[in-house]
């Protein structure tokens, strides 16, 4: 008999197999049950007979816990009134482990007590969902820059270098050194794109902010292309390419976990629709001040702002060109304009706002020293990188997109927590 798994139900109809299973769900008749039964890849429906199994195992059957955890044997059937399609006829069972007063229940639970569960928490439909689309977006990460010629490379988590400022680092003590864990792998990424052309890092990021709103964890995953010869006009047509490819990607490939989350098919649909608009900062201020926002030139854009500007257009834009100013170090100064930088900003619709933001970079040795030093870096940490501008400094532009904040925004999430295995919030490193 075949050991299958439930997702793959549909191509063994008809045929007795086996599953190994964790009860979700039961109810019963006295003389039917219907269990739920989950192997994570998919839920369905076990039928159970009291006649098929003789009194006492039915009655066994009936009294397992939920998570009780066993290998179901029976016949595979197409079942049109279920969702998933197909249902068991359960002709045996074999209990592998025992679970007692398992804490989350069918009924509502409070977001502190599901986060306090997260490692149980992660059975659940809604999690397994959001886990899938995650998973099937990295997937795609991957094959998109795999097509375009570009390599991954691996960047370090511990570093002496602090890309988007000081004042957000994790420090530990590094034999008798500061190390930092990494912000961002972006400065060992454009040391790679002069290596090998283009390239992306991909990994966890960390950012010892104390804030505490839903766009914001600790830990979160990056994905930092880095793209040599290439100037930001480039890189903004990659940067929304890869957000339809990612969004079609989900579409094809998730219908069911969409359908789990309640999340609009039609509505993802017109992400896929390119060009992105794009808007000047100094254009999204005037536009802000005409709509009664109470902002000045020179501001960073709060949550309010994103939201607005993203919703006017209905659509994820672009803002250029921000005041050098609240820009990290590295992006190229403006050709006429001392107080703008060539970086850019993707803003998310539905009130998600920022989930990338990149730019062109500076290849100017003595500009950059200067910023750096402006910033009050120790220029020492900072040689390695410089000398990328020593030995045949080519332009070169990229960016940083949080999947933590795309996944929010695609599966519909109030919050970013909801999008990572076991995030890492300021209150939260447990479990
Ligand atoms: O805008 P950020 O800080 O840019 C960088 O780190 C650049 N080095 C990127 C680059 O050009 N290579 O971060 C980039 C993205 C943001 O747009 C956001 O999506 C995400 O990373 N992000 C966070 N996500 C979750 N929690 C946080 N605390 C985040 N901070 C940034
Ligand atoms: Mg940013």
């Amino acid at each position: 008999m075949e050991k299958i798994s439930i997702i793959n139900a549909a191509k063994h109809t008809d045929e007795r197999v086996k599953i190994g299973v964790w009860l979700s769900n039961k109810r019963s008749s006295g003389k039917i049950a219907f269990l739920q039964l989950r192997d994570g890849t998919a839920t369905f429906q076990g039928v159970a007979l009291k006649q098929e199994l003789g009194a006492d195992r039915f009655a066994q059957l009936v009294d397992l816990a939920q998570e009780t955890s066993l290998w179901v044997t029976g016949t595979i059937h197409a079942d049109t009134r279920s969702k998933f399609g197909y249902e068991l006829a359960i002709s045996d069972f074999e209990i592998v482990g025992t679970s007692h007063d398992y804490p989350i229940t069918p009924k509502e639970h409070g977001i502190d007590f599901l986060l306090d569960h997260r490692h149980l928490w992660l059975r659940s439909s809604k999690p397994n969902a959001i886990m899938r689309i995650r998973n099937e977006v990295i997937r795609a990460v991957y094959e998109f820059f795999n097509d375009r010629d570009f390599i991954k490379v691996d960047a370090p988590i511990l570093t002496g270098s602090a890309p988007e400022g000081t004042t957000e680092l994790f420090q530990t003590d590094y034999f008798g050194q500061d190390a930092y864990l990494s912000q961002s792998g972006q400065l060992y990424g454009e040391a790679a794109a002069m290596a090998f052309g283009k390239i992306f890092t991909f990994g966890p990021t960390f950012r010892a902010e104390k804030s505490k709103t839903r766009r914001h964890l600790t830990e979160f995953w990056q994905l930092e292309p880095e793209m040599a010869w290439m100037h930001q006009a480039e890189s903004l047509e990659v940067q929304e390419q890869l957000v339809a490819y990612l969004v079609q990607a989900v579409i094809d490939h998730c219908t069911n976990e969409l359908a789990v989350l309640d999340r609009d098919v039609a509505t993802l649909k017109k992400y896929t629709k390119l060009p992105f608009p794009r808007i000047s900062y100094d254009d999204a201020i005037t536009l802000l001040q005409q709509n009664g926002f109470d902002v000045d030139w020179g501001v960073d854009f709060g949550s309010p702002e994103e939201t607005f500007l993203a919703e006017h257009f209905d659509q994820p834009v672009f803002v250029l060109n921000y005041p050098k100013a609240i820009k990290a170090f590295y992006m190229q100064a403006h050709p006429t304009r001392d107080d703008v930088v060539i970086a850019a900003d993707l803003l998310a619709p539905e009130g998600y706002g920022e989930i990338i933001g990149g730019s062109e970079r500076s290849t100017d040795y003595d500009y950059l020293k200067q910023r750096l030093l402006a910033s009050g870096q120790d220029l020492g940490n900072y040689d390695w990188y410089l000398d990328l501008r020593k030995y045949g400094a080519v332009p070169h532009s990229g960016f940083g997109m949080g999947l933590e904040r795309f996944l929010a925004w695609i599966t519909l999430q109030d919050h970013v927590r909801e999008t990572i295995p076991f995030p890492r919030m300021l209150h939260r490193l447990y479990p």
